[in-house]
């Protein structure tokens, strides 16, 4: 009896720990099974792998993916539902006969496909994942009929060999944040963009379009929405990620140009990738197999300036007062709300602020309902200007704004004696001017006069919260630790229902 508990024991620990049964293929055929979550289908060289993963993990929200297989550290390269996450119980089929491709989720609406390749009777036999990272459909003698290189409308990144083109005018379109493909307000896109009153196109970089950030001219970019003066590219359909020496390139004769280059030539174990990233900066990335352990930028077309993140639109968030530490430093981003304000995810400052007292209509520019939070030496560099004052005091530009429902904020130089008045929303709040224009910027945001009492004081409250509980609970524990070794010394042989034991096995 003894050994058989014991036995159902481990074969209990087996069955929770065991890996569960996945699937590795190298081609799904109409015929074949379905890619559930935990499959993959691999490329050749097993450097690629396509399969419905979580972003971020344990998140619970499920993406169908190309990305880096391990040992390389595991980067998407291609998300094809980015906008709808899917359940653990969605999986990937050829779907038979007509040869779609598509992805199901039985845990959300049956009847709405998340995402499908449109190749509906376009005579597809097998879906493969190559060694460049693309996925292709291909009919039953080989011929492609669909490629994720080509024919998926938007990525993040580009892959050795791929080509870029302006056909439909697509976009490179970021990452919200680091962990959510989601696409939309908020992004940074670089693509062809035209501007009125110019013929051609413009390879830019926006920022949850048509916001301009940078303008690519001729072998160097212009940082900055330099809208006066772009560089209008001769209208080349496409331009391509070079498969040997990994440069993005721009076709031209009698040689091509070189948009970004960096790091070393591209070979079977040295890899690379160019990816718009969340912050803005299209990057080309690389990893060496054996040697690297995480992907390394080699070059880049950043946004960020004058020694400052909190230059680059977007960085903070909408509302949001973005600040270096130490003032300087690349990577120290610290995002905060102003007074009035608060994080729109408290867990990811840099997604922006919200109002806490929402205010709208009329009551915007009423005065018995609206306030302005000061910030001095704090400017809004970027956008959303409608209209300035010249000749204006301080007092006057607080009074304009307040009056007027359009104006979410504005920026007032006493040197100049100049008024910026800004709709909303506003961006990056707090580019460290002091070194620009001294203590010569202050900056207005319009809040609700009414505001609720301060959130500290509720910390406060949820403090003495805490010890309180603490303290009743560790009461009731110890309470109860003793009425447990009175029970023992009185019942000394404690027994089961069918009189064994009450051990884990490992002790009997
Ligand atoms: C996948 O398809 C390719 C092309 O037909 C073939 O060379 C390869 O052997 C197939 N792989 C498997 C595991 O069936
Ligand atoms: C895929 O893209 C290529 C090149 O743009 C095009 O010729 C082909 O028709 C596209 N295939 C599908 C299924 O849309
Ligand atoms: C994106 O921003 C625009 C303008 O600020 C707004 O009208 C729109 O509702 C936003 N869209 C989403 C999906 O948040
Ligand atoms: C178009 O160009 C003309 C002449 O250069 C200029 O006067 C006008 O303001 C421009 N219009 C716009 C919308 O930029
Ligand atoms: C691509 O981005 C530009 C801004 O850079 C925008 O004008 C254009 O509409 C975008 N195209 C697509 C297809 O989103
Ligand atoms: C401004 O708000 C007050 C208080 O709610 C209200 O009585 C008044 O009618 C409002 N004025 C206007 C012009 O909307
Ligand atoms: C308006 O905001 C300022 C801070 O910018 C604050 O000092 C002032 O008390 C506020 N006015 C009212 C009536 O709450
Ligand atoms: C102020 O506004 C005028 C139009 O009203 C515009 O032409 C000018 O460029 C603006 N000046 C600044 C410094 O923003």
């Amino acid at each position: 009896m003894k050994r058989c508990k014991a036995l159902l024991w481990v074969l209990h620990l087996l069955i929770r720990f065991l890996p569960v049964w996945t699937l590795r293929l190298q081609n799904l055929t109409l015929s074949s099974s379905r890619l559930n979550v935990g499959d993959t289908l691999i490329s050749p060289s097993g450097h690629f792998e396509l399969g419905i993963f979580p972003y971020p993990a344990e998140s619970g929200r499920y993406y169908l993916c190309v990305r880096y297989a391990a040992p390389i550290q595991q980067v998407a390269v291609w998300v094809a539902n980015r906008e709808i996450p899917l359940s653990q119980q969605s999986y990937l089929e050829l779907s038979s006969p007509n040869g779609n491709l598509q992805l199901s989720d039985p845990d959300n609406n049956v009847a709405q496909i998340p995402w499908s390749s449109n190749t509906a009777d376009a005579g597809v036999g097998r879906a493969q994942l190559l060694d460049t990272g693309n996925l292709v459909l291909v009919d039953n003698d080989g011929n492609p009929i669909w490629d994720s290189f080509k024919n998926s409308s938007i990525t993040d990144t580009l892959l050795p060999g791929q080509y870029f083109y302006k056909i439909g005018n697509i976009n490179l379109t970021s990452w919200l944040t680091k962990d959510d493909p989601a696409t939309g307000n908020g992004t940074y896109t670089f693509g062809w963009g035209t501007r009125a009153n110019m013929s051609g196109s413009i390879l830019q970089l926006a920022w949850t379009s048509p916001k301009v950030f940078s303008v690519w001219r001729g072998g160097t970019y212009i940082p900055g929405p330099d809208d006066t003066n772009p560089h209008i590219i001769p209208d080349v359909d496409y331009v391509y990620f070079d498969a040997t020496q990994g440069n993005l390139y721009f076709p031209s004769t009698p040689a091509n140009i070189v948009i970004i280059s960096g790091g070393d030539l591209v070979s079977s174990t040295t890899l690379k990738r160019l990816t718009l990233d969340a912050d803005g900066g299209l990057r080309i990335w690389q990893f060496t197999v054996g040697t690297s352990k995480t992907w390394t930028a080699e070059a880049n077309w950043v946004v960020t300036e004058r020694h400052s993140q909190c230059f680059t639109i977007g960085t903070c968030g909408p509302f949001s007062l973005c600040n270096m530490s130490p003032f300087g430093s690349l990577d120290r981003v610290q995002c905060t709300c102003p007074y009035g304000f608060k994080p729109i995810n408290p867990d990811d400052l840099s997604r922006g602020c919200t109002p806490i007292e929402r205010l709208s209509g009329s009551d915007l520019c009423n005065a018995s309902k609206v306030n302005l939070t000061v910030l001095n030496d704090i400017d809004m560099p970027w956008g959303g200007d409608y209209r300035n004052l010249t000749g204006a005091e301080s007092a006057n530009c607080q009074a304009e704004c307040l009056k007027d429902c359009k104006c979410a904020g504005a920026v007032y130089s006493k040197n100049e004696q100049r008024c910026w008045m800004k709709m909303t929303p506003l961006y990056n709040l707090g580019y460290p001017t002091v070194t620009l224009h001294g203590s010569d910027r202050t900056a207005f945001i319009k809040i609700s006069l009414y505001q609720p009492p301060s959130p500290e004081s509720d910390q406060g409250k949820f403090k003495l919260w805490m010890i309180a509980l603490v303290v009743v609970g560790g009461l009731l524990g110890l309470g109860l630790l003793v009425a447990c070794c009175v029970y023992y010394r009185r019942e000394n042989h404690i027994t089961g229902p069918g009189g064994e034991p009450l051990h884990p096995p490992w002790r009997g």
